[in-house]
């Protein structure tokens, strides 16, 4: 039998593409959007990046196709409903990126908490005046209290970080009342989100959210931009309404407000939550793994159940 044909949109790490999918599949790498949409009508299978945007207009482009590996464990780039009517099935990628995405809000937190940003500027500037006894103070997390938004596996691995310096943590997520939310809220000196972006998730720390955080918190965000409203946290760091904010995703990426990039109470990255090469790689090998289980009909552990 013909192997299917598969369409990557980007060329990921070639050597494992060739490794562990040429065997199963004939592979086809979309240089471009044109060149996709000519690739697409004979395609079985699709290879997706969180930056690709996967809706009805590009299903209907592509009769034949009957499963998505989606290189990322967000899946807000894919419209779920339009794929779920067509009977195309996807995978992600979970676990795989829980380690390093946790790591990464640590160095956020503990960049935040000592003004990094602020020496690192200085620094660059050549502009340090020589050690100062009450000089770009920060301060220490250790018997803070931090609170998660989101319970899955990033955000309990991000909790046992956190609980190693010393930080009391707990949970809370978008379904929880009210009441709860705003009583957590109260005591949350840093406020961690961990959760997908879906409509109940969008804006969800929004002005009023933010206006009940003490003066002291610190706001990480590493899981999607729009959870948080950008303009909003943005108000709250430049009349320190709150003491800081260590930000990994943005509402269009990759655009970043200059209102947040003017402030010096903010740590910027851009996206690198799982931007180490170990998970980049296993990423890209069990997207690869799930997508052959769903064209060969088998039910892949990493499949995503809408
Ligand atoms: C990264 O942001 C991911 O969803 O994998």
């Amino acid at each position: 039998m013909a192997k299917p044909l598969v369409v990557l949109t980007h060329p990921l790490f070639p050597d494992l593409v060739r490794k562990e999918l040429h065997p199963h599949a004939r592979v086809k790498v979309a240089r471009s959007p044109a060149d996709l949409r000519k690739i697409l009508p004979q395609a079985e299978g699709l290879m997706t990046l969180l930056t690709d945007r996967v809706d009805a207009p590009l299903l209907a482009r592509a009769p034949h196709l009957r499963a998505i590996a989606n290189v990322a464990v967000g899946v807000n780039n894919l419209d779920l409903v339009a794929c779920r009517k067509r009977g195309v099935r996807i995978v992600n990628t979970p676990g795989v990126l829980v380690r390093a995405t946790a790591e990464l809000t640590l160095a956020l937190l503990l960049a935040a908490a000592r003004r990094l940003p602020e020496g690192e500027a200085i620094c660059r500037r050549d502009a340090f005046p020589g050690w100062g006894l009450d000089y770009l103070l920060g301060f220490e997390l250790r018997g803070r209290e931090a609170v998660i938004v989101g319970q899955g596996q990033i955000g309990r691995e991000t909790a046992r970080l956190f609980r190693a310096i010393g930080l009391k943590v707990t949970f809370i997520t978008s379904r929880d009342s009210d009441a709860k939310i705003r009583t957590r809220l109260r005591r949350a000196q840093v406020l961690s989100f961990h959760c997908p972006l879906t409509p109940d998730t969008h804006h969800w720390l929004d002005a009023r959210r933010l206006a009940l955080l003490p003066r002291d918190a610190i706001v990480l965000n590493t899981a999607r931009g729009p959870v948080v409203d950008e303009a909003a946290l943005a108000r709250a760091l430049r009349t320190k309404r709150i003491f800081a904010a260590g930000l990994d995703v943005y509402e269009q990426e990759p655009r970043i407000p200059r209102a947040l990039r003017m402030l010096p109470n903010v740590v910027l990255a851009p996206h690198l939550g799982s931007a180490t090469q170990e998970t980049r790689r296993a990423m890209v090998s069990l997207a690869i793994r799930g997508l052959v289980g769903l064209l060969r009909g088998q039910a892949p552990g990493n499949e995503v159940r809408s």
